[in-house]
């Protein structure tokens, strides 16, 4: 279904992220011919380019990040022609360049401006488009991550971005739920009967979330003054809490569900002080050289001005949720660089059954398992007990009913921001992060760094390409508990 007509309006549009997500995003979605003929996308950047030089570095975002079956020069020449730039140094108010040419008045054309640069350009963006009179009532502006540091750096750029934008016009990505597998969790939770009865403490024993990756961070720019807690659980993995942890919400309202999720997230238990070095590990990964490969330490891969850096590439961590339906029921959350795998997934473990009749078979009742996996092999396994087939006795056996996304559907598995760019023109929030969440959520994970901050310990050494310092999984067997490995 085709999106109304837009002018979209993307402040660093030379940058990373543009080339890499936006620009491909946005043409898969003009290809399937989402996009009205009126609409527009403007490039906003510092440097001297033409529309032409633009055009010609959306054609090579296209080339280097499309898949190659979806590039057809006709749709891709289509595309680039409704792209057009503006040379802009936002830091420098005196210079500003005049936008007025390329935003049409038409009040039927959507206007939106994505800021996909330094978060403290935020406010000095939103103030002079409202100065240079570019703001409308209708119109959206979309905030990219990370939004602050903390709560107190977060609170100050939302002030900012609402002393121009009410909340209602207030896109803040976190592309996660952007995912169609995050998505899925909501229609697994709240399109099936079978799940709800059972989504409580009284047959759940815990829950797991781990998001590792097996890239680097030392070269990234930014993620020395982030680090995993910020970067990865502040955001990604709360909203996965949220999204397992919610009540059902009346509606799928924008609103409905975020109060929902708001609520898990004030329900938080807060980890502080002493509990700190309780119930979190933090690690930072060492190199390692075999015959075959050698793979740099996060320490190696830094510039000389930031070695001895204590910033944290892995953290796990035990959090509780105080509420009648999670009480007791711990959630172990994990996320880490350089790690053995590349893996997303949500493992919820359900208690054991009440009583066993099966005294003589071989193999004793496990509990059963559902592990919804986000990304890669996207799927939904459920390990259920079946009796081995065979003419023996009663030999129990472990399976997994088994989902597989590729194998189930035929089409491809859209990128999380083909669905966001466009939620923004069709004025969705649902899929956005509201002011109150994110406080609530920077809220929750400041005292932990505090006292990281304060400690003299430094992060867990983990070697590169495994699971974790061994203080992630003493985290968890401690309670008598085992991270999922899927086999
Ligand atoms: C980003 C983080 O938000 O998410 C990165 O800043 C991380 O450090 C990325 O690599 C992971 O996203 P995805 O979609 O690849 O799981």
């Amino acid at each position: 279904i085709p999106v109304p007509p837009f002018d979209y309006v993307v402040f660093g549009a030379t940058g990373d992220l543009a080339k890499r997500k936006l620009i491909p995003a946005l043409y898969y979605r003009f290809k399937d011919g989402q996009f009205d003929e009126k609409s527009r996308i403007i490039g906003v950047s510092r440097s001297p380019l033409s529309d032409a030089d633009f055009q010609k570095a959306a054609r090579d975002s296209i080339t280097e990040f499309v898949e190659k079956e979806y590039q057809d020069k006709k749709t891709i020449d289509r595309f680039v022609s409704i792209f057009s730039y503006v040379a802009n140094d936002v830091t420098d108010e005196a210079h500003w360049a005049d936008l007025s040419a390329k935003l049409r008045e038409d009040p039927k054309i959507i206007r939106a401006f994505y800021l996909a640069v330094a978060p403290n350009l935020f406010g000095p963006i939103c103030e002079y488009l409202s100065k240079r009179g570019y703001y409308r009532r209708d119109a959206r502006v979309v905030l990219e991550k990370p939004l602050g540091h903390d709560l107190a750096s977060s609170e100050a750029i939302n002030n900012e971005v609402a002393s121009i934008f009410e909340e209602d016009q207030v896109y803040r990505i976190d592309h996660y739920l952007g995912k169609e597998t995050v998505q899925n969790l909501l229609a697994l939770r709240f399109a099936n009967k079978l799940f709800e009865p059972i989504w409580n403490s009284a047959n759940i024993d815990h829950v797991q979330i781990t998001v590792s990756e097996s890239v680097g961070a030392g070269t990234r720019g930014y993620y020395d003054e982030s680090g995993a807690l910020r970067d990865m659980i502040q955001n990604h993995i709360m909203q996965l809490v949220c999204l397992v942890a919610m009540e059902p919400p009346a509606s799928d309202d924008a609103n409905a569900l975020r109060d929902e999720k708001l609520k898990v997230l004030r329900s938080l238990k807060p980890i502080t002080g002493s509990e700190v070095a309780k119930f979190t590990v933090r690690g930072q990964y060492r190199g390692v050289t075999s015959e075959t490969a050698s793979v740099k330490g996060y320490q190696d891969e830094l510039p000389a001005e930031k070695k001895g850096s204590r910033t944290e590439t892995f953290v796990a961590l035990k959090a509780e949720i105080e509420n009648w339906r999670w009480a007791g029921v711990p959630f172990y959350l994990r996320t880490g660089k350089r790690m053995a795998n590349r893996v997303s997934e949500i493992v919820i473990q359900f208690r054991q059954i009440p009583h066993s009749i099966f005294e003589h078979a071989e193999g004793a009742p496990k509990p059963n398992k559902l592990v919804i996996r986000l990304q890669p092999d996207e799927g939904v396994k459920l390990f259920l007990m079946i009796k081995d087939p065979g003419p023996g006795g009663m030999r129990l056996r472990e399976v997994p009913l088994n989902l597989s996304f590729a194998k189930t559907f035929a089409e491809r598995t859209p990128e999380a921001y083909e669905r966001l760019l466009l939620d923004v023109i069709r004025g969705s929030q649902t899929l956005f992060m509201r002011r109150d969440e994110l406080e609530a959520a920077w809220k929750w994970v400041d005292p932990i760094r505090e006292a990281w901050d304060a400690s003299r310990d430094a992060p867990q050494p983990y070697t590169a390409g495994t699971w974790g310092p061994t203080g992630s999984i003493a985290l968890i067997e401690r309670d008598g508990r085992t991270w999922h490995e899927d086999d």
